[in-house]
């Protein structure tokens, strides 16, 4: 089967913004481990993310707050060793970078060293300049998150779409130039109208990958267990799922059930 991708060259920072400039749209996915990696990495994605969506579709939390350092670094290394092409951005869990500075910069620098990845993505705008700009002094490529940041889920109180209000939208804005202006490489933006998500994208010349925010973007992400269908509860708007591994993994587990209750398997080829 064909993909969409003739390059086999190893995607970097750098040629995401050529990607940019030339105006080829960036796919992004999600993956928590080796062999779906794998296979997303050889399907010819752009972006792979260890999001710590993990914490929900992995861990079985209703929050990403739970996610430790410790298990990012578990799953983001496990990513790793089975992706060649594509670009591997960890995401920092909640507590491993709002103290200070000094801690944000140190464990940046533990994904780094104990995942081999190739970036680190970070929830917020101006309030934590500093931890970025201490990322980033240290040579570590920080992707940005504005919009609907999932770890301040208790100080919005709803899952609902961000900056709609006049207020957010114009604060929205000023956080995403500063964050190109201090050195980020790229910017996530998460559920927001569609018109701003584009005003962003066309005012900054880093690539802006929307999830949730229209189709003016530089590319998209979505969470992989969405998109393929497995998780079957979550149906938000934006969501297109390509597959429906659901029916076809409970439909695969109940055959084998029966063919084992039925002693039908193994059969004699199946045994030694
Ligand atoms: O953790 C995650 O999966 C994310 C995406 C939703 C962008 O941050």
């Amino acid at each position: 089967m064909s993909t969409y991708t003739e390059d086999s060259r190893k995607v970097t920072t750098h040629r995401l913004k050529e990607m940019k400039q030339r105006g080829e749209k960036i796919s992004m996915l999600t993956a928590y481990d080796y062999s779906m990696a794998s296979l997303i990495d050889q399907a010819g994605m752009d972006v792979i993310l260890v999001g710590d969506s993990a914490s929900n579709v992995m861990a079985g939390n209703v929050t990403t707050l739970p996610m430790t350092l410790d298990q990012m670094i578990y799953h983001g290394s496990s990513v790793v060793k089975a992706v060649k092409r594509a670009l591997v951005v960890v995401d920092m869990p909640f507590g491993s970078y709002q103290g200070n500075s000094k801690e944000a910069v140190a464990s940046a620098i533990r994904i780094m060293k104990e995942t081999g990845a190739d970036c680190v993505k970070i929830e917020g705008g101006e309030e934590i300049r500093e931890s970025i700009e201490r990322i980033l002094s240290a040579g570590i490529p920080v992707m940005g998150h504005l919009g609907l940041t999932p770890q301040s889920i208790n100080k919005f109180g709803t899952y609902t779409v961000r900056a709609k209000e006049e207020a957010e939208a114009q604060k929205l804005i000023k956080d995403a130039h500063l964050l190109e202006e201090i050195g980020c490489f790229s910017i996530v933006l998460e559920k927001i109208p569609a018109k701003l998500a584009e005003r962003v994208s066309n005012e900054l010349s880093i690539p802006i990958i929307g999830i949730g925010a229209g189709n003016g973007t530089d590319g998209q992400v979505l969470v992989m267990h969405d998109m393929l269908g497995i998780n079957k509860g979550f149906s938000p708007r934006f969501l297109r799922r390509y597959a429906d591994l659901h029916t076809i993994i409970t439909e695969a587990v109940q055959a084998y059930i029966k063919d084992v209750k039925t002693r039908d398997f193994p059969n004699e080829k199946e045994q030694y």
